[in-house]
């Protein structure tokens, strides 16, 4: 059962990435808007039901939907069949994302390979499914997650910052693709928020990036998830191949 007074009441999204941090604050947000919500995860199983558990117990509805963002084969049986149960998919977030950080002269293929399946593969499969759906609807909205870095580099973040200003270059084209059908793609990009990611920085490196943040403070992920619900939501029906900074004033 939906909420039957939310702005998306009676729509489907789906959020990769939502066992955890931003992704799980994004799936609670859009369920408090009314729409019943697939929560994507790779392997943490435990946490993905645990935010199924907390959006019914707020009143709203999800289910769990495990595959893996960098198999495209995977992903179109996952949203298929998720399409199948509903006959809908009004929201796509593509939130799913690892860091893989390391530098130039050390950094590995193979994490090469595999940062650039998830974070840009994900994206690419991930749209491309739903918005066979969503083209023959005319309408929905896709919302990708990227990141600050795209704009500012960071030193030790080269494969990491190319997959997400990647995202963001897919954004735009995708956006200009589907506006005829009234499909809006647009991005959101998180500064430094306090999840699982950034919990493994050291002090000095947590210092060094709160010190950039004019706000002086690091975002929480309902701050990122309060700005995927407004550009899902029915207010941000005319913005689309925008990009929208979450991130303190990091970069303006
Ligand atoms: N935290 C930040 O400061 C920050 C800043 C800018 C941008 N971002 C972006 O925001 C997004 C979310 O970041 P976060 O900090 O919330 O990350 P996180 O705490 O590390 O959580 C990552 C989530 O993505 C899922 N995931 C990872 N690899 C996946 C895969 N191959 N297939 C499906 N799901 C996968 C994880 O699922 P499992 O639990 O099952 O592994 C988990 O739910 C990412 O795109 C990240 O790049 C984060």
């Amino acid at each position: 059962m939906t909420r039957a007074d939310g702005p998306l009441d009676g729509q489907v999204a789906l959020v990769t990435g939502a066992s955890r941090g931003i992704g799980r604050a994004i799936a609670l947000e859009l369920a408090r808007m009314g729409a019943h919500v697939a929560v994507n995860y790779q392997s943490s199983e435990d946490a993905a039901r645990a935010v199924v558990q907390a959006i019914e117990a707020g009143g709203g509805s999800a289910e769990t939907l495990r595959f893996d963002v960098g198999d495209g084969d995977a992903i179109a049986a996952g949203i298929n069949a998720l399409v199948v149960r509903h006959k809908r998919l009004d929201v796509l977030v593509n939130n799913a994302g690892i860091a893989l950080d390391g530098l130039i002269l050390r950094y590995r293929a193979d994490d090469w390979k595999r940062i650039v399946d998830v974070n840009l593969g994900g994206v690419f499969h991930c749209s491309k499914v739903a918005a066979r759906t969503m083209v023959r609807a005319r309408s929905g909205r896709i919302i990708n997650v990227t990141s600050v870095v795209s704009a500012t580099g960071n030193a030790g973040q080269s494969a990491y910052a190319a997959t997400k200003a990647g995202v963001e270059g897919f954004t735009r084209a995708l956006a200009r693709e589907l506006a005829s059908r009234s499909v809006t793609v647009n991005a959101v990009a998180p500064g430094v928020i306090d999840t699982d990611m950034t919990a493994a920085l050291s002090a000095e490196t947590r210092s060094a990036y709160v010190g950039a943040v004019p706000l002086g403070r690091t975002g929480t992920p309902e701050e990122v998830a309060a700005a995927v619900g407004f550009l899902a939501g029915p207010t941000a029906g005319y913005i689309t191949g925008h990009v929208l900074a979450v991130n303190g004033g990091m970069s303006m």
